[in-house]
């Protein structure tokens, strides 16, 4: 280990820059603290600039606690009424960046995503934080002072944040590293599991529907209790689109997923009002004005006959409903982390602050973002708790 004199000295060191440690670090360094921000990739925020597709869903104007998933669902409120969207997007109006809102409350950039990050290191330049790319921590002891070993030397800090994030995406540089050293702690790791990402079908289920692959479907999705007015996408693996990426974040394995095909009219009532209306009308023509003619197509083909509606039985209206309303889908899994936006579960809130995201055994030491227990829907919750928490261990450090 290096000599306290060789080191060279920082309030605050943050371990990954992604959009938790630079919110982080552009907070501290306004408070007039020296911090230095080190991160193993050969760029800073790769997966802000990956978000929305290149364009960044930076917030969610409706977010609150009620969209989060943690084991304690009261542990983000603290941080996220004192950080605000409206905070972010003044940020954002701040930098002139333009932006839109695409539904549901969801804020992208127009340009892309690389405003985002550009905005985030201007911050962090004004207020004269360092930030290191292509800097692994190689070892690290968490104390007073806390010491790290980087491949260009050693440093040590008062307060160390980990802003490390979690599983997902590992080709852009994810680690369990937050999980692995809460571990070392001694601290309580939630399960983790790969979340917001697409279910797989077994073998049989993809072959009666792999030709389907690019159909999007109005639905409602629901997964244990959870249920979701959004989009379902047929793919060459399974299902995927917004309504089954934020049940994957309720669904578990074993069980099913509920899809209503018909979110808006009880669907046997509206094919009987029907056959008054239009007794020689075929079901497949009926069903293909929800499901779209390839859907129709192949649901008659797999599972409800395709006869006039005046021909249409108790039975028939049955197997109607069993195939539509809801359409029970039995996933064998997921994609996991490949694909996942973000990692379930993470280092248990019991061990922070709410408030300033310390931990509570080992002063100075903080969890942000990711790495936390704390999960957000899809629909820009998860940077708005990357900046909340950012900034509430910001303002502490
Ligand atoms: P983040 O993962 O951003 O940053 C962690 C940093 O730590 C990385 O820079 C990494 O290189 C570094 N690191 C990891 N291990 C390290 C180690 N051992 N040593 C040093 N550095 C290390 N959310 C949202 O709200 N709106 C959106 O549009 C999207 N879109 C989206 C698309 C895709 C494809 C993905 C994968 C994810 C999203 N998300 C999203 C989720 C969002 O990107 C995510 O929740 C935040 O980036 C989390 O921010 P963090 O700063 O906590 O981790």
């Amino acid at each position: 280990m290096a000599s306290p004199s060789s080191r060279k000295q920082y309030d605050v060191v943050i371990i990954g820059a992604g959009a938790a440690g630079l919110m982080c670090a552009l907070t501290a360094g306004g408070r007039g603290r020296r911090v230095l921000v080190l991160d193993h990739a050969n760029k800073v925020g790769k997966k802000i600039l990956m978000s929305g597709g290149g364009r960044c869903n930076f917030t969610n104007i409706h977010s609150g606690p009620e969209h989060f998933l943690s084991a304690n669902p009261h542990f983000p409120k603290s941080a996220l009424s004192r950080y605000t969207p409206w905070q972010f997007i003044a940020l954002v109006e701040k930098h002139g960046i333009p932006y839109h809102e695409k539904k549901l409350g969801q804020l992208f950039c127009d340009r892309s995503s690389k405003d985002i990050v550009r905005l985030l290191l201007d911050e962090c330049r004004a207020v004269g934080v360092e930030v290191r790319t292509h800097t692994p921590v190689t070892d690290l002891r968490v104390g007073t002072p806390h010491t790290l070993t980087t491949p260009q030397g050693p440093v040590a800090c008062k307060s160390l944040v980990v802003a490390t994030g979690g599983y997902s995406i590992p080709k852009m540089g994810a680690t369990g590293f937050g999980f692995d050293l809460a571990r070392s702690l001694g601290l309580p790791v939630e399960p983790t599991r790969a979340a917001l990402v697409p279910v797989t079908l077994d073998a049989r289920k993809l072959r009666q529907l792999k030709d389907l692959a690019g159909v999007s479907l109005d639905t409602v999705t629901h997964a244990q209790g959870s249920s979701f007015r959004e989009n379902i996408l047929f793919t060459h693996r399974g299902l995927s689109g917004p309504a089954i990426l934020q049940a994957s974040s309720y669904w578990q394995p074993g069980e099913p997923l509920e899809i209503d095909l018909f979110p808006d009219r009880a669907l046997v009532e509206h094919i009987e009002r029907m056959r008054r209306e239009r007794p020689r009308l075929r079901l497949k023509n009926l069903l293909g004005e929800q499901l779209t003619r390839r859907v129709a197509q192949r649901w008659c083909e797999l599972w409800v006959p395709d006869k006039r509606l005046e021909q249409l039985t108790g039975e028939d209206m049955d197997r109607v409903r069993q195939a539509c309303q809801p359409w029970t889908v039995w996933p064998d899994g997921t994609e996991g982390y490949r694909t996942a936006e973000v990692t379930l579960g993470g280092v248990g809130t019991d061990a922070l602050s709410s408030k300033t995201m310390a931990c509570r055994d080992y002063p100075g030491l903080y969890f942000i973002g990711e790495v936390v227990d704390v999960t957000g829907h899809l629909g820009g919750h998860n940077f708005q708790w990357a900046w909340a928490s950012g900034h509430a261990a910001g303002q502490h450090v």
